[in-house]
């Protein structure tokens, strides 16, 4: 129900929020009190910002996204969105044009408790352009990433705070209630008619507060939307609201971004900004919304200023998660070799992550190729120190030579390689019960020591993958690493990403001395 007296109080607070933020600005190029906050990814100090352009075929896929820590949820999440519209966007490929896919990112709030994020993206393929703009809030002190809906008190706030977006839409747009587009026009039926209810029942003289029976679906099922699974699920019933591209004003309101065409007034191929008046918002507003305001008022942008999370942070994370994605993970065993640098350019051309399967007595001979693949992302893996067949060896024998090549990693790299993979893929109890790491075989085997052909080994990679497959080959052989661009292009081309062991199995899919093959699903 509207509670007009409310509403009429709040538009006075709005006129003096206005005012006094309208003092604060600077009077050279400041962005006006109505524009949204939005803060470029290179604001801080500690973010790199990550660009990538996969041409493959006709297509081109693009984005850009912060990298402040792998371990960031609200990082991981980010990354698995635009991963998940990305695989999207390539299965469903035209095959004429050059269809193309962009998408970018930018904080809306960064505080020590909230940071607000939005993800753009943009299809386009010859005239035609599609966006679909998302964004996601971190809650610092629960580490949970949470929905716009989290922003809101309850279902009653979102039914407001979209009746405030359609006053705005009807006042300074002239929209008419039949134009008002999508899930808004519903809104604004709705209230329409429940206030026509109310009107009703006020003539016939009874109170229309208690006894009134016609009680909106809304009232029935009024979830809770401080808790993350609800306002998850509120967030999904309402999918398609312009309010999922909210934004936070200057002057401590909402900026609403409506995509082109949206609003049925405006010119064409222009998105619109709707700001939605301080005083209007703060009735519906959470805990955590006003949270996320402060933070997008205070504004901690200024040049060079640490991105303020890091001492909050959880202790491990991954980068992307592949239980919702197209995961395939490529593994190189027996070097590093003289081709592994170039390897390395390669996979770096599609974005790709492997893991390297190394032999504990090369890695002083090539602490650099080592140094860069930790610092490109790509995840060191145990192969023993000499590739001895870990199956005739004693328990004593099997923990010396693993622990020996896992020292030899840390030396180079700061860190001891997660995983082992025994060679030949030969063990036994003995060894599984030797070792503290989990032990990684493979599903598809390229043959490709064997083969020394590379049509033939692009080939068995591109026709056996599946996702959560484990892919083997070697970085020692020329042939292998040849095959590498055209096994990257063929899954990229399917909508696959490619990650690291760890990533693919997930760090509670991996115990002490399992011996896993593949994270396939069936
Ligand atoms: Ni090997």
């Amino acid at each position: 129900m509207i509670d007009t007296s409310l509403r009429r109080k709040l538009s006075v607070t709005v006129a003096v929020g206005l005012l006094l933020t309208s003092g604060c600005q600077g009077p050279e190029e400041a962005p006006a009190p109505t524009d949204a906050i939005r803060i470029p990814l290179d604001s801080f100090a500690g973010v790199a910002v990550e660009s990538m352009t996969i041409e493959a075929g006709h297509s081109t896929v693009s984005y850009s996204y912060p990298r402040v820590a792998a371990s960031h949820p609200l990082m991981s999440e980010m990354r698995t969105r635009m991963a998940e519209r990305r695989t999207e966007f390539l299965e469903a490929l035209p095959d004429k044009g050059s269809p193309e896919l962009r998408q970018d990112a930018s904080f809306l709030a960064v505080s020590s408790q909230v940071v607000g994020a939005r993800i753009t993206s943009e299809v386009s393929s010859g005239v035609q352009k599609d966006s679909e703009n998302r964004t996601l809030w971190y809650d610092a002190s629960s580490q949970e990433v949470l929905p716009w809906t989290s922003l809101f008190t309850d279902e009653a706030a979102l039914e407001q705070a979209h009746l405030a977006v359609v006053r705005v839409l009807q006042e300074e747009h002239d929209v008419p209630l039949q134009q008002l587009p999508g899930l808004l026009g519903e809104v604004a039926s709705r209230a329409d008619g429940a206030q026509a209810t109310e009107e009703a029942a006020t003539e016939e003289g009874g109170s229309s507060s208690g006894e009134n029976q016609e009680v909106s679906s809304l009232e029935e099922e009024s979830r809770d939307l401080s808790d993350p699974e609800q306002a998850a699920e509120v967030a999904q019933d309402w999918a398609g609201s312009p309010l999922e591209d909210l934004a936070f004003s200057a002057a401590g309101g909402l900026a609403v971004n409506m995509a082109p065409g949206e609003v049925p007034q405006a010119s064409g191929g222009e998105e619109v900004v709707l700001s939605v008046e301080a005083g209007s918002v703060e009735g519906f507003v959470s805990e955590l919304g006003f949270t996320a305001r402060d933070a997008a008022l205070g504004n901690h942008a200024e040049d060079g200023a640490e991105f303020p999370l890091e001492d909050s942070l959880p202790e491990e994370g991954i980068g992307m998660d592949c239980a919702r994605l197209k995961c395939v993970a490529l593994t190189f065993d027996d070097g590093p070799g003289e081709h592994t640098g170039r390897l390395m350019d390669i996979l770096a051309e599609y974005d790709a992550r492997a893991t390297f399967y190394v032999l504990g007595r090369l890695v002083g001979e090539f602490p650099e190729i080592l140094q860069r693949m930790d610092a490109e992302g790509h995840e060191l893996g145990n192969h023993t120190w000499k590739h001895d067949d870990l199956a005739d060896m004693s328990a004593e024998q099997v923990r010396a030579d693993i622990t020996r090549t896992n020292e030899a990693v840390r030396e180079v790299t700061g860190s001891e390689p997660p995983t082992i993979r025994p060679p030949y893929g030969s063990l036994n109890d003995t060894v599984s019960g030797a070792v503290e790491q989990p032990l990684i075989l493979w599903d598809v085997d390229t043959q490709d020591w064997q083969s020394r052909d590379s049509g033939k080994v692009a080939d068995h990679a591109l026709a056996h993958s599946e996702t959560g497959s484990v892919v083997l080959l070697h970085d020692i052989h020329e042939q292998s690493v040849e095959a590498v661009p055209e096994v990257l292009e063929g899954l990229h081309e399917q909508g696959y990403h490619f990650v690291t062991v760890t990533e693919l199995f997930g760090l509670d899919g991996m115990d002490s001395g399992e011996v896993l093959t593949d994270a396939r699903m069936g």
